[in-house]
This record gives structure tokens, C-alpha cells and sequence, in this order.
């Protein structure tokens, strides 16, 4: 019985989003990190609530036959990599399961062979005490700091620059910041690499007047050092009275052959080379003609899909609500409900959609219905929202022509998916 304390045999039958092996405990979702599907196991339990139980392996009984030992000695406490104990391989079909659990069926899961040092975009927090600052993750669900020193999964490049920082912020006296005193210096710092010996670092900071100049001066790995001021109570690394410390203000990144240049807030996949396949695949399908007229490209970002439909399409019409981007862009930042009830007088040929997390919605969804494109193409980071998405998208007068996976983030639970769909009653 779920009941804390008590221990109960079960059978992991998928993967939760956060990566735990997923069982049922008394009707509700049983929870078991380090567990993998499949796997057949005691678990104590730890934690009931009203939807969800918490435990822990205290016996495997059944590993999986991917069951391995994972590369990271700094696995606990940090807990960003929790499906490291499967391999690769193992690892991809777990996440084919979880999609399937969904109702996404894909042709494949694309993976690249590179398991570690694939993150060209890494965060930190930056904690410790001054003369021995570290730079870590919160440990999930708390204000704990993990050291992730000797991080594996992130770019030599970045890792190497990390240890720099660390290092130089120690020697310095630099005082981390306390989210619960509300005082101190560096709050976060953030890296991109060119994945070619290039590193941007953003410094994060509470307030204007710091010694952030100071150390910036003393890094020697970064091509470029930037700053940026975040006074707010969340966890968000963007902030405002953006500056250039020392070295190049940008990064540039060449993703299908297009180059993008990422400043110090720039967002950027953190596994670029397996993104592309996937943008690849969101922008070209075999059914698409040489030429098309017209295209959108709702949820533009930076505008790497809008300039890789410039290649097929006469026109495309970009979408996007976040300013900064937006003025890269070149168009007025509009969010895509608005989009779509301003363009709504022409049929674009294809309709591309790479939405954040909450997925498109009811409202959009709808929108795309009375657009009536020729096809739809939508790139999802969440199994769930997709779900439901494909569900209005139906309604709405779509067929789904297929789905293939991106394993962008290996040892995560995390999965990027992107889908083609074609308006009903087209040949
Ligand atoms: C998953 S990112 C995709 C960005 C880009 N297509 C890429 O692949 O890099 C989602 C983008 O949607 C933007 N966004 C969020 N909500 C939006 C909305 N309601 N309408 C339009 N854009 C939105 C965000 O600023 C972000 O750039």
C-alpha cells in the first residue's frame, strides 16, 4: 500500500517527463528515480500525495538488459542526467515509449553518436562562499546547490572555461549571491560555444555595482565575456543593462549551413548538430514542391527556419512574440493568435510551427483549421502538449502523414519531435 515507509514490489511500465521509472502504487503514479521501464523492483516509499508517490529502489530485482553503469561519478546529487544509468540505445527507446505512451508514433528516434560534451548551452548557478565559489544546478525541487564540476555532458570548451571562472571567482574573493538573503555578487553564468573553440560567457548578476569587470578582465578561455543585470525573484538568466566585459560580444553558429550569430542573451539549442536534423526535417519533406509561393513560420526565434524556407519559398511570413528576436527578424513582435487573425485572408502553402512548451493551444490550433495550408509541419519539446495539439489538428480538418524523434538531449528524459501533417482530402 502507498503509505510512506512501506515497501512494495512493482514493475516500471514507462518513463516519467522528469525521467523517473514510472509505476502505479494504489491507483496513483509511483515515481521511482534511477528506475528504468520495464524494470522489476522493491521500492521503499517516500513521499504520498494527493496524484503522486514518491519512492526509491531499495532491490532491483529485474534490471534492464541497457542497464549500465553511468559515466558521471557527480550523478547524485546533481540529478540532470537521470536515464544515464541506460545506455544510449536503451536510453532512445525509452523515449520511443514514452511517445507511444502519447499516442506519437515515430518512424525513428535520430540520435547522434556523441553521448557526452554535446551542450554547446550550458547554465549555472553560482553558489559556495567567497575563496570557494562553485558553479552548479539546483538539486531538483530545492534551493541545494549540486557542484557540477567535471560536468560530462557539457562542450570540453565550456567545461574548461567553468573551471577557469571557478577558479578565478575563488581567488578573487567574488561573493556568490544567496537567493535567500537576497545579497551578493554573481547570481548565474551562462555559455555558448561556435563548437569550434569559441565560448561567450554571460555573468549574471543582482545589481549594477559589482566586480564582475574585475574578474571578466582576469579570464583568459572565453572568446568573449559579457554581463548582464537580473534583479528578479525567478530563476531566469536574462536580464537587462546588457555589456560587453571584454573580447567578442557574439558567438556565430553554423546550423544547416546558415549562419546565426547568438548574442549575450541569444537562445541556442544546446545540441546543435542533432537539432539540425531536426530543422532539416521541419522545413523539406518529399511532398513539398520545388517552389511554393507562400509559407509561415509561426514561433520564428531567431529566424533560422524563416531563412531556410527562403530557400523554397517565393514568400515567408514570420511570427514571433519575443521582442529581441522579433527585431532580428525584422518584423513587429506579435504573438501567433494575433498572427494568425491578422493573415488569415491568404492560404500559405506550408505552415511551419515550433511552439514553447504549452504547445499550441486551442486558439491557434482553430486558427491553423480556418487557415487551411496544404501543410503543416510542427517541431514539439513536450510529448503531452503535442499530444493534445494533434488532437485539435485533427478536428480542425488535418491528417497526420508521420512523426520522427530527436534524441537532442541524451542521458535526459527531455525529447524533441517533429510532425507532418496535410490538410484533409488532399491527394
Ligand atoms: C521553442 S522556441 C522556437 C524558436 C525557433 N523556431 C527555434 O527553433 O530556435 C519558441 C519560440 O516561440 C516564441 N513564443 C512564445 N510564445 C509565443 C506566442 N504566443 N506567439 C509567438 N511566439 C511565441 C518564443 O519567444 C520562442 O522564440
Amino acid at each position: 500500500v502507498a503509505r510512506r515507509g512501506a515497501r512494495i514490489e512493482v514493475i516500471a511500465t514507462g518513463t516519467s517527463p522528469e525521467g523517473d521509472g514510472l509505476a502505479e502504487a494504489d491507483g496513483l503514479d509511483l515515481l521511482v528515480p534511477d528506475l528504468l521501464a520495464g524494470e522489476r523492483a522493491v521500492v521503499g516509499v517516500e513521499h504520498v500525495g494527493r496524484r503522486r508517490v514518491g519512492g526509491a529502489v531499495v532491490k532491483l530485482l529485474r534490471p534492464h538488459p541497457e542497464r549500465r553503469r553511468p559515466p558521471c561519478p557527480r550523478r547524485h546529487p546533481c540529478g540532470g542526467c537521470p536515464l544515464m544509468i541506460a545506455t544510449p540505445v536503451g536510453q532512445a527507446e525509452m523515449k520511443r515509449q514514452m511517445l507511444a505512451a502519447h499516442g506519437i508514433v515515430v518512424d525513428r528516434v535520430v540520435r547522434l553518436e556523441h553521448e557526452l560534451g554535446y551542450r554547446w548551452s550550458s547554465k549555472r548557478v553560482v553558489g559556495g562562499r567567497p575563496g570557494r565559489v562553485v558553479l552548479g544546478s539546483w538539486q531538483r525541487g530545492s534551493h541545494r546547490l549540486a557542484d557540477m564540476d567535471g560536468c560530462l555532458v557539457d562542450h570540453p570548451d565550456i567545461e574548461a572555461c567553468w573551471r577557469e571562472l571557478a577558479a578565478a571567482a575563488s581567488e578573487l574573493g567574488i561573493e556568490p549571491y544567496d537567493e535567500g538573503a537576497r545579497r551578493g555578487d554573481l547570481r548565474y553564468a551562462w555559455a555558448r560555444t561556435d563548437g569550434r573553440g569559441a565560448v561567450l560567457i554571460t555573468l549574471v548578476t543582482a545589481a549594477r555595482q559589482t566586480r564582475v569587470r574585475e574578474l571578466a578582465s582576469r579570464l583568459r578561455r572565453p572568446s568573449g565575456v559579457a554581463s548582464c543585470v537580473q534583479a528578479g525573484h525567478g530563476s531566469s538568466l536574462r536580464g537587462g543593462d546588457v555589456e560587453i566585459l571584454g573580447g567578442a560580444g557574439s558567438v556565430v553558429v553554423e546550423l544547416c549551413g546558415e549562419r546565426v550569430e547568438l548574442g549575450p542573451l541569444g537562445f541556442l539549442q544546446p545540441n546543435p548538430p542533432c537539432a539540425e536534423l531536426a530543422y532539416h526535417d521541419l522545413v523539406s519533406a518529399p511532398w513539398l514542391p520545388e517552389r511554393g509561393s507562400l509559407a509561415y513560420d509561426l514561433y520564428a526565434g531567431a529566424g533560422l527556419t524563416t531563412r531556410l524556407l527562403r530557400r523554397r519559398f517565393d514568400r515567408v511570413l514570420a511570427c514571433e512574440a519575443y521582442a529581441e528576436s522579433a527585431r532580428a527578424l525584422e518584423v513587429e513582435p506579435s504573438t501567433a493568435e494575433a498572427f494568425l487573425a491578422d493573415h488569415g485572408g491568404e492560404q500559405p502553402d506550408l505552415v511551419v510551427a515550433n511552439p514553447p512548451r504549452a504547445g499550441l493551444g486551442v486558439e491557434v490550433c482553430a486558427a491553423i483549421g480556418k487557415l487551411r495550408p496544404r501543410w503543416l509541419h510542427v517541431m514539439s519539446c513536450h510529448p503531452a502538449s503535442m499530444a493534445r495539439d494533434l488532437e485539435r489538428l485533427r478536428a480542425a480538418g488535418f491528417r497526420l502523414l508521420g512523426a520522427r524523434a530527436y534524441d537532442t538531449l541524451p542521458q535526459t528524459a527531455h525529447i524533441e519531435v517533429v510532425v507532418w501533417l496535410a490538410r484533409q482530402g488532399l491527394e
